[in-house]
C-alpha cells in the first residue's frame, strides 16, 4: 500500500496524478488542495475510496504546518510517505522580463515554488512522516535550465527564476535528507509542455502523456538518481 501525497491537485498535472494513481486502491492518496473551498468536482470525480483530500496552501507556511498534522491523523500510527509529489507552483506576469521584474510577483512565486517544497519536506521530515526510501519529486520546468536559457529566448523571467531556485533547493534537498534517511531520493522533474491552465491550449502534449511518462520515472528511481534533474520522459537535462 504505498502513500502518495500530492499537492496542487484540483487541477493540471497535479489531478492527472490522482486520476492515474486512483486506478488502483492499493495506493493510499493524499491529494492537497490550495483551498477546500475551491471547486473540487474534478477531483472528486477521480478520487478513489483511498483518496483523502485535504487543505494546503503551499504559499502559506502556517498552512503547511496545519497540513502535515492532518496528514498525519489521515495516515493514522506508523505509516508514511513513500512518494512526494510538489506539484503545486505558479507562472505569474509571464511578460515580465529581466529588465521590468515586479517585486511583488516574484515574491509570490519564490513563496509558493521554492519555499512551499522546502518546508513541506522539512515539516514532513520533522514529523516522522517521510518513509526511509522516500522518493520527493519537485516538479521544476525547461525554463529553469541555465544552459538552456542561455540559448533561447527569455520569457517569464520571475518564474524561470524561481524554478531555478527550485532546482538548486533540490540539490541541497537530496545531500540534506540523505543524511537523516539514507534510502531518500530527490530529484526535480521538467512536465514538458502540457495542455493544463497553465501550459495553454496550444501546448504540446496531453496530461495523460505527461503524467505516464513520470510515473515509470518516478517507480525506476534508484538511490545514485537522487539530485537529478529529468524531462518527463527520463531523459536528463542540463543544470
Ligand atoms: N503545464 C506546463 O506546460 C508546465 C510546464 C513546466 C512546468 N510546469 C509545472 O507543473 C506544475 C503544475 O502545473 P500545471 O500545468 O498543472 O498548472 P495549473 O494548471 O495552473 O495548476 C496549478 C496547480 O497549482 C495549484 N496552486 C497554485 N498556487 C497554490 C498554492 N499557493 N497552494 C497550493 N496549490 C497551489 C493550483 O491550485 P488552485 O486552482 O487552487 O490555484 C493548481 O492546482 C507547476 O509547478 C508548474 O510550474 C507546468
Amino acid at each position: 500500500m504505498p502513500v502518495y501525497c500530492i499537492t496542487g491537485t484540483n487541477r493540471g498535472l497535479g489531478l492527472e496524478f490522482v486520476r492515474q494513481l486512483a486506478q488502483s486502491n492499493d495506493n493510499t492518496i493524499i491529494a492537497a488542495v490550495r483551498s477546500l473551498s475551491s471547486d473540487l468536482t474534478d477531483l472528486k470525480a477521480v478520487a478513489s475510496p483511498t483518496t483523502h483530500i485535504l487543505e494546503c496552501d503551499t504559499g502559506n507556511i502556517p498552512s503547511i504546518h496545519t497540513f502535515v498534522k492532518a496528514v498525519a491523523r489521515t495516515l493514522g500510527e506508523g505509516k508514511k510517505i513513500d512518494y512526494l509529489l510538489n506539484v503545486a507552483g505558479v507562472n505569474l506576469a509571464s511578460s515580465q522580463s529581466s529588465l521590468n521584474l515586479g517585486p511583488d510577483e516574484l515574491h509570490a512565486q519564490l513563496s509558493i515554488n521554492v519555499i512551499g517544497p522546502a518546508k513541506t519536506v522539512e515539516l514532513f521530515l520533522d514529523a516522522g512522516l517521510l518513509s526511509p526510501d522516500v522518493r520527493v519529486l519537485n516538479m521544476t520546468s525547461g525554463l529553469a535550465s541555465l544552459q538552456l536559457s542561455t540559448q533561447s529566448a527569455r520569457k517569464c523571467a520571475g518564474y524561470s527564476i524561481s524554478k531555478a531556485a527550485l532546482n538548486m533547493l533540490t540539490v541541497h534537498q537530496s545531500a540534506d535528507l540523505r543524511a537523516q534517511l539514507p534510502g531518500a531520493v530527490v530529484i526535480v522533474m521538467d512536465p514538458g509542455w502540457v495542455k493544463t491552465r497553465m501550459g495553454g491550449a496550444g501546448a504540446q502534449m496531453e496530461p495523460s502523456k505527461s503524467i505516464g511518462d513520470m510515473l515509470v520515472v518516478l517507480h525506476g528511481l534508484r538511490p545514485e538518481d537522487t539530485g537529478s534533474f529529468y524531462c518527463h520522459n527520463g531523459e536528463k537535462l542540463p543544470w
